[in-house]
């Protein structure tokens, strides 16, 4: 990757715990790259006691720009000077970015991110369809808004906590109609479009929803990503899912956006998704 450490050159990264196992220091290295871009890109492990800390000291030394990764997206939204209104609606920020007067400006380009993947890489329609989202915590905060957006016939979010998923689903009553309930009460019939937004992924479990919501032409998207299918699209398939698909391009496609709002250049996402799909399938 291009990235160079030089004093002159600007200073971005990411920030997170763990973080160790961030892809996104390659890909905007790819983007830097591909797009001529002159900057640098780090890995910041910060425990939450320190997050105010680094992050005042990252930008009062010239720093331009973060990702912001959990645990740290909340904080991130208190510590932003403004928020875009996507940031404002999730309470979550995953980009900082300083702004010409030296103020800085949080954003959450993690919804952008999934509804680009969706409707641009995949060809999956929103319009007019049965969206379920498992799970009602920051992730789903991200996503609801430009999901509602994009005029879904029914969005549900359903939570293994039912009154997490009422309360996500009663924040976002102004932008649409958007219901809150437990797996138990999901609708048992096959939704178009079901999105794993839960962190089950990540402890190798899936959200123990019932077979029913699964038909011949529902996709299943999991905003989690790794070398191996998780266990939740795997079942999806094993019960006749359509397609599975994993979070990698919405992870590319976020990324895009936070290089745009600080460089002003859109990267090329298709090529730096092959990249990865390759690694991917060679590792
Ligand atoms: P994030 O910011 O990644 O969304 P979070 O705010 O901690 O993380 O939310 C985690 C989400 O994953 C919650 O919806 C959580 O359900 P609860 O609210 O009931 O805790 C969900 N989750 C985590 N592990 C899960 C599991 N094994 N099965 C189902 N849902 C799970």
């Amino acid at each position: 990757m291009t990235i160079e450490s030089r004093d002159d050159v600007d200073q971005y990264g990411v920030v997170g715990h763990p973080v160790a196992h961030s892809r996104s220091p390659f890909i905007h290295g790819l983007f830097a790259r591909q797009t001529g871009e002159r900057m640098t890109y780090r890995l910041y492990d910060v425990q939450p006691d320190d997050f105010v800390t680094t992050v005042t000291g990252f930008f009062s030394g010239g720093g331009r720009g973060l990702n912001v990764t959990i645990p740290h997206k909340p904080a991130a939204a208190a510590f932003a000077h403004t928020l875009t209104p996507r940031a404002e609606v999730a309470r979550a920020v995953n980009t900082l970015a300083v702004e010409p007067d030296g103020s800085i400006l949080g954003d959450n380009t993690d919804g952008a991110g999934l509804v680009r993947d969706l409707r641009s890489n995949l060809g999956i329609a929103i319009e007019g369809r049965r969206v379920l989202i498992l799970g009602a915590g920051g992730a789903t905060r991200g996503i609801v808004a430009p999901l509602l957006e994009l005029g879904p016939a029914t969005l549900a979010i359903a939570n293994r906590t039912a009154d997490r998923a009422r309360v996500v689903a009663a924040s976002f009553a102004d932008i649409g109609a958007v219901t809150g309930c437990g797996f138990n009460d999901i609708e048992g019939r096959p939704w178009d479009l079901v999105l794993n937004a839960t962190a089950a992924s990540l402890g190798g479990g899936r959200p123990d929803v019932s077979p029913a919501v699964i038909g011949k032409s529902t996709i299943c998207y999991d905003l989690a990503y790794g070398t191996e299918l998780t266990p939740f699209l795997s079942w999806a398939l094993a019960e006749g899912a359509a397609g599975a698909h994993l979070g990698w391009g919405m992870l590319v496609e976020q990324a895009a956006e936070s290089f745009y709002l600080w460089r002003g250049v859109r990267p090329d996402t298709r090529a730096v998704i092959d990249v990865l799909k390759d690694w991917r399938t060679s590792s």
